[in-house]
């Protein structure tokens, strides 16, 4: 496993790649961070059943080694080109506005475009990831599979000219993969996050 890199020594936390013993952790913090309509979100309906992207799954660990951010990338494609769909973001409420979120997101960008990825959307406030230059300029003619907020399906372009050919109903492309976290009971059924 690579392991990464970036140490912030004014804050002391580290980005590394995803590893299988961090799935419980991670699966605790989207909890936390997002609440239970999290597998009810439409993005969810393109990483449900898959793998993230080879080699684009990331946390952040605190200097005790807990994981207290995440982040991950998702093969899709629509009209034909492929894409990485980002998401979920989230960082534990108490190491929030250290910069994690920031150094998450960077390092999962410089990671795709590294690896040749065309660009990226992901569904949430512009006003937080215009910082990384995504807008919703570009992804007017994408569809996501379930009801999204116009404004809030922004793309970022990784090669120039990449969204303009994207367009139509996004589609999972992601590796079939095991279940991501615990099985819940939710209403008398089981859901596998
Ligand atoms: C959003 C989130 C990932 C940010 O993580 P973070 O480590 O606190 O982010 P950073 O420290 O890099 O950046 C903090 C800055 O972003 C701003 N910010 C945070 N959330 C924001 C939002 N939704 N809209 C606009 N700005 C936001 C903060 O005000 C702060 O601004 P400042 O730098 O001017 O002080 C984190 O708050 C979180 O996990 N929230 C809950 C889950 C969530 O909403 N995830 C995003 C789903 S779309």
């Amino acid at each position: 496993m690579t392991s990464d890199l970036m140490i912030h020594n004014e804050t002391g936390f580290v980005i590394e790649d995803e590893a299988e013993c961090d799935v419980q952790a991670r699966e605790a913090l989207l909890d936390r961070a997002m609440g239970p309509g999290r597998r009810r979100k439409s993005s969810e309906k393109l990483r449900r059943g898959r793998l993230p992207s080879p080699g684009l799954a990331f946390v952040a660990r605190n200097g005790a080694g807990q994981v207290v951010g995440s982040v991950r990338l998702w093969d899709v494609a629509a009209g034909g080109e492929s894409l990485l769909l980002l998401g979920p973001l989230a960082v534990e409420a108490s190491s929030e506005g250290k910069g994690i979120g920031s150094a998450l997101m960077r390092h999962a960008i410089t990671r795709a475009k590294e690896q040749g990825h065309g660009a990226i959307i992901l569904v949430g406030d512009a006003p937080y990831y215009r910082r990384f230059g995504f807008s919703a300029d570009m992804t007017g003619g994408l569809m996501m599979p379930g009801p999204v907020e116009r404004h809030r399906l922004l793309g970022l372009e990784l090669a120039e000219g990449h969204l303009d050919d994207a367009s139509g109903l996004l589609v999972a492309k992601g590796r079939h993969g095991m279940r991501s976290g615990p099985i819940r009971p939710v209403a008398g059924m089981i859901q596998v996050a």
